[in-house]
Protein backbone atom coordinates (compact mmCIF):
# COMPACT_ATOMS: atom_id res chain seq x y z
CA UNK A 1 0.00 0.00 0.00
CA UNK A 2 2.54 2.17 1.01
CA UNK A 3 4.99 1.56 -2.22
CA UNK A 4 1.70 2.59 -4.41
CA UNK A 5 0.73 5.55 -2.53
CA UNK A 6 4.29 6.98 -2.60
CA UNK A 7 4.39 5.91 -6.31
CA UNK A 8 0.72 7.83 -6.93
CA UNK A 9 0.66 10.47 -9.50
CA UNK A 10 -2.91 11.28 -8.94
CA UNK A 11 -2.32 11.11 -5.13
CA UNK A 12 -0.21 14.00 -5.28
CA UNK A 13 -2.83 16.99 -4.75
CA UNK A 14 -4.17 15.20 -2.05
CA UNK A 15 -1.05 14.51 0.01
CA UNK A 16 0.14 18.27 -1.27
CA UNK A 17 -2.70 19.38 0.87
CA UNK A 18 -1.12 18.15 3.98
CA UNK A 19 2.37 18.13 3.50
CA UNK A 20 4.55 21.00 2.42
CA UNK A 21 6.77 19.29 -0.32
CA UNK A 22 9.65 16.30 0.28
CA UNK A 23 12.28 18.71 0.99
CA UNK A 24 13.49 21.76 2.51
CA UNK A 25 13.40 24.29 -0.38
CA UNK A 26 10.30 23.20 -1.30
CA UNK A 27 8.82 24.13 2.02
CA UNK A 28 10.29 27.27 2.78
CA UNK A 29 8.37 29.46 0.68
CA UNK A 30 5.04 27.72 1.96
CA UNK A 31 7.02 28.06 5.99
CA UNK A 32 7.51 31.86 4.70
CA UNK A 33 4.15 32.73 3.17
CA UNK A 34 2.29 31.21 6.50
CA UNK A 35 4.22 33.03 8.64
CA UNK A 36 3.07 36.31 7.89
CA UNK A 37 0.29 36.38 9.70
CA UNK A 38 0.74 33.04 11.72
CA UNK A 39 3.03 31.19 13.66
CA UNK A 40 4.11 27.86 12.27
CA UNK A 41 6.05 24.94 13.91
CA UNK A 42 7.67 22.58 11.23
CA UNK A 43 7.82 18.85 11.78
CA UNK A 44 10.70 17.12 9.15
CA UNK A 45 8.83 14.03 8.83
CA UNK A 46 9.74 10.46 10.13
CA UNK A 47 8.96 8.04 12.49
CA UNK A 48 10.03 4.68 13.51
CA UNK A 49 13.74 4.97 12.48
CA UNK A 50 14.64 1.37 12.24
CA UNK A 51 19.00 2.45 11.85
CA UNK A 52 21.31 4.71 13.99
CA UNK A 53 22.35 6.27 10.39
CA UNK A 54 18.53 7.49 10.28
CA UNK A 55 18.59 8.90 13.59
CA UNK A 56 21.51 10.88 12.73
CA UNK A 57 20.16 11.93 9.07
CA UNK A 58 16.76 13.32 11.50
CA UNK A 59 19.04 15.57 13.43
CA UNK A 60 21.39 17.28 10.68
CA UNK A 61 17.77 17.63 9.03
CA UNK A 62 16.71 19.59 12.02
CA UNK A 63 20.17 21.32 12.43
CA UNK A 64 19.95 22.25 8.77
CA UNK A 65 16.44 23.39 9.26
CA UNK A 66 17.20 25.52 12.00
CA UNK A 67 19.99 27.05 10.45
CA UNK A 68 18.05 28.09 7.17
CA UNK A 69 15.12 29.70 9.40
CA UNK A 70 17.43 31.94 11.26
CA UNK A 71 19.10 32.93 8.43
CA UNK A 72 15.53 33.38 6.04
CA UNK A 73 14.86 35.53 9.63
CA UNK A 74 11.92 33.02 10.64
CA UNK A 75 12.94 31.74 13.55
CA UNK A 76 11.31 34.29 16.09
CA UNK A 77 7.75 33.51 14.51
CA UNK A 78 8.64 29.18 13.23
CA UNK A 79 9.69 26.39 15.80
CA UNK A 80 10.37 23.05 15.19
CA UNK A 81 8.05 19.84 16.26
CA UNK A 82 9.81 16.27 16.73
CA UNK A 83 9.11 12.80 17.09
CA UNK A 84 11.19 10.93 19.24
CA UNK A 85 10.84 7.19 17.53
CA UNK A 86 12.46 9.67 14.38
CA UNK A 87 15.85 10.15 16.93
CA UNK A 88 16.12 6.21 17.73
CA UNK A 89 13.71 5.56 20.37
CA UNK A 90 12.96 2.24 19.19
CA UNK A 91 16.64 1.13 18.76
CA UNK A 92 18.96 -0.66 21.63
CA UNK A 93 19.54 1.62 23.85
CA UNK A 94 16.73 4.31 22.45
CA UNK A 95 15.91 6.63 25.09
CA UNK A 96 20.17 7.71 25.52
CA UNK A 97 19.65 7.77 21.70
CA UNK A 98 16.72 9.53 21.37
CA UNK A 99 17.79 11.97 24.61
CA UNK A 100 21.26 13.22 22.77
CA UNK A 101 19.63 13.85 19.72
CA UNK A 102 16.69 15.45 20.80
CA UNK A 103 19.77 17.88 22.70
CA UNK A 104 21.60 18.59 19.88
CA UNK A 105 18.04 19.84 17.90
CA UNK A 106 17.51 21.93 21.48
CA UNK A 107 20.84 23.54 21.16
CA UNK A 108 20.46 24.29 17.60
CA UNK A 109 16.95 25.74 18.09
CA UNK A 110 18.29 27.65 21.39
CA UNK A 111 20.83 29.24 19.30
CA UNK A 112 18.45 30.25 16.64
CA UNK A 113 16.00 31.54 19.04
CA UNK A 114 13.40 29.28 18.94
CA UNK A 115 11.67 26.39 20.62
CA UNK A 116 11.14 22.76 20.55
CA UNK A 117 8.14 20.59 20.98
CA UNK A 118 8.33 16.58 21.28
CA UNK A 119 5.17 14.86 19.50
CA UNK A 120 3.20 12.61 21.14
CA UNK A 121 3.00 9.05 19.50
CA UNK A 122 1.07 6.12 20.57
CA UNK A 123 0.31 5.05 24.55
CA UNK A 124 3.29 2.90 24.87
CA UNK A 125 5.46 5.09 24.34
CA UNK A 126 3.70 8.24 26.71
CA UNK A 127 5.56 7.17 30.23
CA UNK A 128 9.27 7.46 28.09
CA UNK A 129 8.34 10.53 25.93
CA UNK A 130 7.23 12.41 29.21
CA UNK A 131 10.24 11.29 31.03
CA UNK A 132 12.58 12.47 27.81
CA UNK A 133 10.80 15.82 28.18
CA UNK A 134 11.40 16.37 31.85
CA UNK A 135 15.49 15.38 31.33
CA UNK A 136 15.20 18.08 28.09
CA UNK A 137 13.87 20.74 30.61
CA UNK A 138 16.69 20.47 32.88
CA UNK A 139 18.82 22.40 30.35
CA UNK A 140 15.98 23.94 27.93
CA UNK A 141 12.96 24.94 29.94
CA UNK A 142 11.07 26.14 27.16
CA UNK A 143 10.50 22.70 25.83
CA UNK A 144 6.74 21.85 24.65
CA UNK A 145 5.33 18.60 25.98
CA UNK A 146 1.98 17.02 23.97
CA UNK A 147 -0.84 15.26 25.67
CA UNK A 148 -3.54 13.38 23.96
CA UNK A 149 -7.33 14.13 25.81
CA UNK A 150 -8.15 10.34 24.44
CA UNK A 151 -6.03 8.69 27.17
CA UNK A 152 -7.70 8.37 30.09
CA UNK A 153 -4.52 9.72 32.43
CA UNK A 154 -4.24 12.83 30.27
CA UNK A 155 -5.72 14.76 33.03
CA UNK A 156 -3.40 13.71 35.31
CA UNK A 157 -0.73 14.60 33.28
CA UNK A 158 -2.11 18.21 32.42
CA UNK A 159 -1.90 18.63 36.48
CA UNK A 160 1.67 17.50 36.41
CA UNK A 161 2.44 19.42 33.47
CA UNK A 162 0.51 22.85 34.47
CA UNK A 163 3.78 23.97 36.18
CA UNK A 164 5.16 27.59 35.19
CA UNK A 165 6.60 28.64 32.01
CA UNK A 166 5.19 24.80 30.47
CA UNK A 167 4.57 24.71 27.62
CA UNK A 168 2.05 22.02 26.42
CA UNK A 169 0.42 21.31 23.27
CA UNK A 170 -3.16 19.33 23.93
CA UNK A 171 -4.67 17.14 21.16
CA UNK A 172 -6.91 14.79 20.75
CA UNK A 173 -4.89 11.94 19.77
CA UNK A 174 -4.29 10.27 16.43
CA UNK A 175 -3.41 6.97 17.59
CA UNK A 176 -6.00 3.86 17.70
CA UNK A 177 -6.14 2.78 21.43
CA UNK A 178 -7.33 0.51 23.21
CA UNK A 179 -10.34 1.13 25.50
CA UNK A 180 -8.18 -0.23 28.28
CA UNK A 181 -6.02 3.14 28.25
CA UNK A 182 -8.65 5.54 25.94
CA UNK A 183 -11.75 6.90 25.47
CA UNK A 184 -12.94 5.52 21.83
CA UNK A 185 -16.27 7.45 21.78
CA UNK A 186 -15.76 11.07 20.33
CA UNK A 187 -18.35 12.38 22.91
CA UNK A 188 -15.84 11.09 25.57
CA UNK A 189 -12.70 12.43 23.85
CA UNK A 190 -14.09 15.53 23.12
CA UNK A 191 -15.30 16.46 27.08
CA UNK A 192 -11.95 14.64 28.47
CA UNK A 193 -10.29 17.83 26.21
CA UNK A 194 -12.55 20.35 27.64
CA UNK A 195 -11.53 19.04 31.14
CA UNK A 196 -8.07 18.83 30.43
CA UNK A 197 -7.95 22.33 28.50
CA UNK A 198 -9.61 23.70 32.14
CA UNK A 199 -6.97 22.43 34.00
CA UNK A 200 -4.38 24.05 31.99
CA UNK A 201 -5.67 27.54 31.40
CA UNK A 202 -5.97 27.61 35.12
CA UNK A 203 -2.52 26.36 35.74
CA UNK A 204 0.62 28.54 35.01
CA UNK A 205 2.07 26.95 31.73
CA UNK A 206 1.04 27.90 27.80
CA UNK A 207 -1.69 26.23 26.68
CA UNK A 208 -1.08 25.63 23.28
CA UNK A 209 -4.92 24.25 21.84
CA UNK A 210 -4.12 21.86 18.99
CA UNK A 211 -7.96 21.20 17.97
CA UNK A 212 -9.76 22.22 14.51
CA UNK A 213 -12.85 21.93 16.68
CA UNK A 214 -15.24 24.66 16.56
CA UNK A 215 -16.36 24.31 19.90
CA UNK A 216 -13.14 23.32 21.49
CA UNK A 217 -11.49 26.50 20.05
CA UNK A 218 -14.75 28.76 21.34
CA UNK A 219 -14.17 26.73 24.36
CA UNK A 220 -10.13 27.84 24.49
CA UNK A 221 -11.15 31.56 23.69
CA UNK A 222 -13.55 31.84 26.67
CA UNK A 223 -11.19 30.71 28.88
CA UNK A 224 -8.02 32.43 28.06
CA UNK A 225 -9.58 35.75 27.48
CA UNK A 226 -7.56 38.24 29.66
CA UNK A 227 -5.32 34.94 30.97
CA UNK A 228 -1.86 36.75 32.18
CA UNK A 229 0.36 33.87 30.44
CA UNK A 230 -1.65 33.87 27.18
CA UNK A 231 -2.24 30.94 25.12
CA UNK A 232 -1.84 29.51 21.29
CA UNK A 233 -4.48 28.24 19.19
CA UNK A 234 -2.97 25.45 16.76
CA UNK A 235 -4.04 24.09 13.58
CA UNK A 236 -2.49 21.56 11.21
CA UNK A 237 -1.16 22.57 7.76
CA UNK A 238 -4.15 22.24 5.09
CA UNK A 239 -7.17 21.40 7.64
CA UNK A 240 -9.09 24.68 7.83
CA UNK A 241 -7.01 27.01 6.49
CA UNK A 242 -9.94 29.74 6.11
CA UNK A 243 -10.37 29.15 9.89
CA UNK A 244 -6.56 29.80 10.99
CA UNK A 245 -6.22 33.27 8.93
CA UNK A 246 -9.76 34.22 10.38
CA UNK A 247 -8.59 33.98 13.75
CA UNK A 248 -5.13 35.44 13.13
CA UNK A 249 -6.97 38.41 11.97
CA UNK A 250 -8.96 38.57 14.99
CA UNK A 251 -5.84 38.85 17.01
CA UNK A 252 -5.10 35.40 17.94
CA UNK A 253 -2.11 33.42 18.23
CA UNK A 254 -3.03 30.63 15.83
CA UNK A 255 0.32 28.49 15.00
CA UNK A 256 0.24 25.69 11.81
CA UNK A 257 1.88 22.82 12.71
CA UNK A 258 3.73 22.13 8.86
CA UNK A 259 5.03 18.60 8.07
CA UNK A 260 7.59 18.39 4.74
CA UNK A 261 9.76 15.62 3.47
CA UNK A 262 9.57 12.35 1.96
CA UNK A 263 8.45 9.98 4.50
CA UNK A 264 5.07 11.35 4.51
CA UNK A 265 3.20 7.97 4.46
CA UNK A 266 2.83 7.55 8.11
CA UNK A 267 1.51 11.24 9.04
CA UNK A 268 -0.66 11.43 5.74
CA UNK A 269 -2.31 7.71 6.55
CA UNK A 270 -3.73 10.06 9.93
CA UNK A 271 -5.35 12.39 8.24
CA UNK A 272 -7.12 10.48 6.30
CA UNK A 273 -8.59 8.39 9.06
CA UNK A 274 -9.46 11.23 10.60
CA UNK A 275 -12.03 11.59 7.48
CA UNK A 276 -13.86 9.09 6.07
CA UNK A 277 -14.18 11.85 2.94
CA UNK A 278 -10.70 11.70 2.07
CA UNK A 279 -10.38 7.86 2.41
CA UNK A 280 -12.90 7.75 -0.33
CA UNK A 281 -10.69 10.22 -2.60
CA UNK A 282 -7.85 8.16 -1.92
CA UNK A 283 -9.04 4.78 -2.80
CA UNK A 284 -10.42 5.92 -6.34
CA UNK A 285 -6.73 7.71 -6.91
CA UNK A 286 -5.35 4.53 -6.57
CA UNK A 287 -7.69 3.04 -8.61
CA UNK A 288 -7.67 5.79 -11.67
CA UNK A 289 -4.12 4.45 -11.59
CA UNK A 290 -3.76 1.17 -11.65
P1 LIG B 1 -11.89 16.26 15.14
O1 LIG B 1 -11.15 15.09 14.64
O2 LIG B 1 -13.08 16.07 15.98
O3 LIG B 1 -12.12 17.29 13.99
C1 LIG B 1 -12.83 18.49 14.14
C2 LIG B 1 -13.06 19.08 12.75
O4 LIG B 1 -11.78 19.44 12.17
C3 LIG B 1 -13.64 18.10 11.74
O5 LIG B 1 -15.03 18.06 11.81
C4 LIG B 1 -13.11 18.66 10.43
O6 LIG B 1 -13.87 19.77 10.03
C5 LIG B 1 -11.74 19.13 10.78
N1 LIG B 1 -10.71 18.09 10.55
C6 LIG B 1 -10.03 17.40 11.51
N2 LIG B 1 -9.12 16.57 10.94
C7 LIG B 1 -9.23 16.72 9.60
C8 LIG B 1 -8.55 16.13 8.47
N3 LIG B 1 -7.59 15.23 8.62
N4 LIG B 1 -8.93 16.51 7.23
C9 LIG B 1 -9.89 17.44 7.05
N5 LIG B 1 -10.57 18.03 8.08
C10 LIG B 1 -10.25 17.69 9.35
N6 LIG B 1 -1.82 13.85 17.51
C11 LIG B 1 -1.02 13.02 18.23
O7 LIG B 1 -1.44 11.89 18.52
N7 LIG B 1 0.21 13.43 18.61
C12 LIG B 1 0.70 14.68 18.33
O8 LIG B 1 1.83 15.00 18.70
C13 LIG B 1 -0.14 15.56 17.60
N8 LIG B 1 0.27 16.83 17.29
C14 LIG B 1 -0.63 17.71 16.74
C15 LIG B 1 -0.30 19.05 16.59
C16 LIG B 1 -1.23 19.95 16.13
C17 LIG B 1 -0.86 21.39 16.01
C18 LIG B 1 -2.54 19.52 15.79
C19 LIG B 1 -3.59 20.48 15.31
C20 LIG B 1 -2.87 18.20 15.90
C21 LIG B 1 -1.94 17.28 16.37
N9 LIG B 1 -2.25 15.93 16.49
C22 LIG B 1 -1.41 15.10 17.19
C23 LIG B 1 -3.47 15.39 15.82
C24 LIG B 1 -4.66 15.36 16.74
O9 LIG B 1 -4.47 14.43 17.77
C25 LIG B 1 -5.95 14.98 15.99
O10 LIG B 1 -5.81 13.71 15.42
C26 LIG B 1 -6.36 15.96 14.90
O11 LIG B 1 -6.05 17.27 15.25
C27 LIG B 1 -7.89 15.89 14.63
O12 LIG B 1 -8.59 16.19 15.80
P2 LIG B 1 -9.40 17.56 16.04
O13 LIG B 1 -9.04 18.04 17.40
O14 LIG B 1 -9.18 18.51 14.97
O15 LIG B 1 -10.90 17.10 16.17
Amino acid sequence: MRALAEGSAPLRPLVNRFVAGTDLDAALPVIAGLATDRLVTVDHLGENTTDRAGADATVAAYRALLLRLTAEGLADRVEVSVKLSALGRGLPDGAALALAGAQEICTAAAEAGTTVTVDMEDHTTTDATLTTVRELRADFPWVGAVVQSQLRRTEADCRDLAGPGSRVRLCKGAYDEPASVAYRAKGEVDASYARCLTILMAGEGLPMVATHDPRLVELARRLGRDRAGGYELQMLYGVRPAAQVELAAAGEPMRVYLPYGTEWFGYFMRRLAERPANVAFFLRSLVTQN
